[in-house]
């Protein structure tokens, strides 16, 4: 039986989203910006990093508390070396009731084409690939190391290849930055069989500089993309989905809307994230986790142990940043109780 566990408003555990790397190739202002991830930042020393083993031995723990999907993600999750040997390990382990479970993982795709095949050998199902516009300046100057479009386009053309299906494309939206390639991206994904997902610009780690006068509001999207494509809102696939559905009239497939600011989304929240070194955090916008890796590394603690903890630390969350963030005037933020919050490359998108 799964969604034994729940938290204090009653939301079960279900997705374990296991950062892999702190590091990344690209520097998106959003997430990484250059000025403060440059060559005097500290990223983790490889003995920090959970091994392979530890991952596996911990997710067997989430997995028999309700946890039926694992996203793998970073920093950038393929700069971690044999990920693949990984992926076989977490393929391996099934669901209580006997289930494989849904293994994904996010990327910038700049090296998707050379490792899809070697992925889906080792049992990835699919992939979600961040892509902020199709303009070529556009996306260098936004992932700010001059990486070429076309490279991301052909990594998404191999993943499609292999079988690493449904493909979704995750573009982060910036006003007055690429807010003009939303409707180019909507026509390029549309009838390819790939979801295309636009996401508010998020308030999430402390160095990004965030103002809510770059959000662009997701009704806003949504109003720019009718304007040529009349849309059909559609129930979500599954509860505390993030994204709200809509489908396009003519047939030609679906896009999707991630709204963290202006419509949050806690409410069935059902997301652990593990962060690059062990850390157990309950929320994206949280300054602080529990530390996993000290009882797995202490020899003291058997896996019954440790799932105690866990069960211990879930039953007790009452994370809920977004919801309220959002009760507060716009520009105010939580600065104060928030302010030393983790970076996302660090905690896991
Ligand atoms: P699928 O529906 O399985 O494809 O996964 P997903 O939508 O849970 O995962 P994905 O990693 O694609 O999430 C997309 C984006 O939504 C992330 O990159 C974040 O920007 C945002 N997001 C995901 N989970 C949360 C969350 O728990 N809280 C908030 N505020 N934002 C989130
Ligand atoms: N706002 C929204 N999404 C973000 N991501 C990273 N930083 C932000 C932010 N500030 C998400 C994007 C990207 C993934 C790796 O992390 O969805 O695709
Ligand atoms: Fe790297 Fe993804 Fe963050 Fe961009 S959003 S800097 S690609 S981890
Ligand atoms: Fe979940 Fe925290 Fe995001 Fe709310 S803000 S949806 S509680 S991760």
């Amino acid at each position: 039986p799964t969604g034994l566990l729940a938290d204090t408003l009653a939301r079960p555990l279900h997705d374990l989203r296991i950062s892999v790397t702190d590091r990344c190739n690209f520097r998106c202002s959003y997430c990484m910006p250059s000025e403060v991830f440059n060559k005097d930042y500290a990223f983790l020393p490889q003995t920090s990093l959970l091994s392979f083993e530890e991952i596996t031995r911990l997710t067997k723990i989430f997995v028999a508390h309700g946890v039926e999907k694992i996203r793998l993600t970073g920093g950038e999750p393929l700069l971690r070396k044999h990920l693949e040997v990984l992926i076989e390990m977490l393929a391996k382990i099934q669901t209580p009731s006997g289930q494989p479970l849904d293994i994904t993982l996010t990327t910038n795709a700049s090296l998707l084409a050379k490792k899809a095949q070697a992925l889906k050998n080792a049992g990835l199902q699919r992939v979600t690939v961040s892509l902020d516009g199709l303009n070529d300046a556009v996306f260098r100057r936004m992932n700010d190391v001059d990486f070429p479009v076309a490279d991301v386009l052909r990594g998404i053309e191999v993943a499609h290849k292999v079988g690493l299906a449904p493909i979704k494309v995750n573009m982060v939206v910036k006003r007055g930055t690429n807010d003009a390639e939303i409707l180019p991206m909507a026509r390029h994904f549309r009838n390819s069989g790939v979801v295309l997902r636009f996401i508010e610009y998020m308030d999430v780690g402390a160095t990004n500089g965030w103002r809510m006068d770059e959000v662009l509001p997701s009704a806003q999207v949504i109003a720019r993309l009718q304007t040529e494509f009349p849309l059909q809102a559609i129930d979500a696939n599954y509860l505390g989905e993030t994204a709200e559905r809509w489908r396009y009239e003519d047939g030609a497939g679906e896009v999707g809307v991630i709204s963290s600011v202006t419509n949050a989304f806690c409410g069935d929240c059902n997301r652990a994230r593990l962060s690059t070194e062990g850390k157990l955090f309950l929320c994206l916008f949280a300054s602080q986790g529990h530390d996993l890796r000290a009882l797995l590394r202490s020899g003291n603690y058997s896996d019954e142990q440790i799932s105690a903890a866990v069960a211990h630390i879930w039953q007790r969350r009452d994370d809920r940043y977004s919801e309220l963030r959002a009760a507060l005037p716009p520009d105010i933020g939580m600065s104060d109780s928030h302010a030393k919050r983790v970076e996302m490359s660090y905690i896991g998108g």
